[in-house]
């Protein structure tokens, strides 16, 4: 079973995206207890559409969540007008901690994907705050930044958007690194078909991709969901599927205590493993630069919360 926690935009998109794969039973869980139950009954109503026979509930009670093989964050507030960064990164972290309490609680043998802004950092304070191993925490970002990247090189070669294979890691944000040397059409490098412009555009538009969303419609959801439902699918399904998600370094990369994407293998236990690619000097400067960033954001929490 996979519990999700908090219903609102990407929660419940994902939940449905869920269903719609017939991944699994789906519990619903928010503060705000209307919210989750009628998601929930309205999902339930599209069910013989999607061909689910199996559970979706919504409710408010945290011990519904009990035994869940995979737990899903997504609770939280996106960045309001008037509220800065760190506002934003404090008030996200108190609630992923309240949240994680519960998850330990009921769902103690969990995997626990994190989606709450800014991700990197929250992955961090659900680690911390969990005492899970490593492998358990990890955090969705990237596969998102990877999904946009696909979408840019597919437009600027005019091809399916089925061929493309890439990577981003690093901070799911500004800062990401569109890994350009290792993307490919069908194995082809990209570098190959498209001169430098051409893939400045592309890093650019996938840096700037959710933004541009966000700018038009208040907040990103399509995207987010379909990515939650394929990282669900890897989990709960074994797949051991090839992605850059957060995780906890411990030495990988050069870098220790603090969550980024990196490419991992994702699996029934979580992160299987780690791939420790060689990164050129460009890519490795830009990743430093990353950790640097999540870093900070997470001495400035260590501060407050
Ligand atoms: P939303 O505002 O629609 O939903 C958030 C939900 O969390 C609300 O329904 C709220 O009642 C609930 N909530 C708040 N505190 C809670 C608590 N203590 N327990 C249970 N539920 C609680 O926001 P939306 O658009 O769904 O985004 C959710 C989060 O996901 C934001 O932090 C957003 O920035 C992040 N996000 C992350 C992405 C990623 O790639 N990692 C992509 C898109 C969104």
């Amino acid at each position: 079973m996979i519990t999700i926690i908090g219903a609102g935009k990407v929660g419940s998109s994902a939940a449905f995206n869920i269903l719609g794969r017939r991944i699994s039973d789906v519990v619903l869980i928010d503060i705000a207890e209307n919210l989750a139950r009628g998601e929930a009954l309205d999902m339930m109503q599209a069910a013989p559409a999607i061909e689910f026979d199996g559970k979706i509930e919504g409710t408010s009670d945290f011990s519904e969540m009990k035994d869940s093989e995979l737990v899903i964050v997504t609770a939280g507030l996106a960045r309001q007008p008037g509220m800065s960064r760190i506002d934003l990164l404090n008030k996200n972290a108190k609630i992923v901690k309240s949240v994680v309490k519960e998850v330990v609680k009921y769902a103690p043998d969990c995997m626990l994907m994190m989606v709450t802004n800014p991700v990197d950092v929250m992955t961090y304070v659900a680690y911390e705050e969990s005492g899970f191993r490593r492998n358990r925490v990890f955090g969705m970002g990237n596969i998102l930044d990877t999904l946009r990247f696909r979408s840019y090189i597919a437009l600027e070669l005019d091809v399916s958007r089925k061929d493309i294979r890439a990577l981003v890691i690093g901070e799911h944000g500004d800062s990401m690194v569109p890994l350009v040397n290792f993307a490919s059409v069908s194995g082809i490098p990209i570098t190959t078909l498209l001169d430098k412009e051409q893939v400045e555009k592309v890093v650019n538009l996938t840096r700037g991709s959710g933004s541009d969303v966000i700018k038009l419609k208040g907040s990103t959801v399509y995207a987010p969901a379909a990515v939650i439902a394929i990282m669900a699918d890897a989990v709960l399904r074994g797949r051991n599927r090839m992605m850059s998600v957060s995780t906890y370094l411990q030495g990988e990369y050069g870098f220790s205590d603090l969550s980024i994407g990196v490419p991992c293998v994702l699996g029934k236990n979580g992160v299987e493993r780690i791939l420790e690619l060689k990164l050129d000097a460009e890519a490795k400067k830009a990743f430093e630069k990353s950790a640097s960033i999540i870093k900070d954001a997470i001495a400035e929490i260590k501060k407050t919360v």
